[in-house]
């Protein structure tokens, strides 16, 4: 397993970073096998695979469960936990539990924080006591009832400029890398000249030091995928033609 430090040299030294997210144990395998650095436990399993239609309903359990197997599966890839909606920003103490929670009894090496102006002291507080942090900003889903969609962050030059320092008050207050979601790419390259830590971008073009995806989409399995994600396979249709190859062999008496 790479240490975060490990994670920040290897982008220092100019290799690209990869980050999938995973959320179960068959899988987590496979992209630890095929050598993703990072394996992020996104809160969007609630969309992924819960069956909600937004992440907010994502519970602390549920994500310290699916942590928990991704840990177990994963020998190599560093392991970051999604900290839900309102697991943190109600009290400092609360956010403080939950992050632990996850790297103490899910296996986690780290978490990530959907960031704002509120979560600066909640990042410098989880550094000090040993938890790596992970900020994001841009494009939150956990403010969808804010913003009214799953739209471009960081358009006007207020926006930009908010990002841009919110970026670096979360390197200053110690957060080891940030991930950056469906802004304008000129704003995330600034972005990242603008830091040392690593910038991992998602529907932000091809400047940053790394690029994530949600797993479901990378391998043709959602239902439907925000325009910035691309398939690289067709697992849906595989799954598909399995399940009616099996039901087609016991209807017609070939199986067993
Ligand atoms: O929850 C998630 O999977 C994420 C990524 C899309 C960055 O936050």
């Amino acid at each position: 397993m790479p240490t975060v430090q490990e994670i920040r040299q290897a982008s220092a030294d100019g290799e690209p970073l990869t980050m999938l997210t995973a959320y179960d144990a068959p899988t987590a395998g496979i992209v630890d096998a095929a050598g993703i650095d990072v394996i992020l436990v996104g809160d969007s399993m609630g969309n992924a695979v819960l069956g909600y239609d937004s992440t907010l309903p994502v519970t602390m359990e549920e994500v310290a469960s699916h942590t928990g197997a991704v840990a177990r599966a994963t020998e190599d890839a560093l392991v970051v936990a999604d900290m839900p909606f309102l697991s943190y920003g109600t009290t400092d103490g609360e956010g403080v539990e939950n992050a632990g929670r996850l790297i103490k009894e899910a296996g986690a090496n780290a978490v990530k924080i959907e960031s704002g102006p509120h979560t600066v002291g909640l990042t410098e507080r989880l550094v000090d006591l040993g938890i790596p942090v992970m900020a994001h900003l841009g494009l939150t889903p956990q403010r969808l009832n804010e913003v009214g969609g799953y739209t471009r962050q960081g358009t006007t030059e207020d926006e930009a400029r908010e990002i841009r320092e919110l970026a670096r008050r979360h390197e200053e207050a110690g957060a080891f890398s940030l991930v950056i979601e469906h802004v304008p790419d000129d704003l995330a390259a600034e972005v990242t000249a603008d830091l040392d830590v690593p910038v991992i971008g998602i529907g932000a073009g091809p400047e940053t030091d790394g690029q994530v995806l949600v797993l479901t989409d990378v391998i043709g399995l959602s239902e439907s995928t925000p325009p910035f994600a691309e398939e690289f396979g067709d697992v849906r249709g595989e799954i598909a033609d399995a399940v009616a190859a099996y039901r087609d062999a016991v209807e017609g008496g070939e199986f067993p």
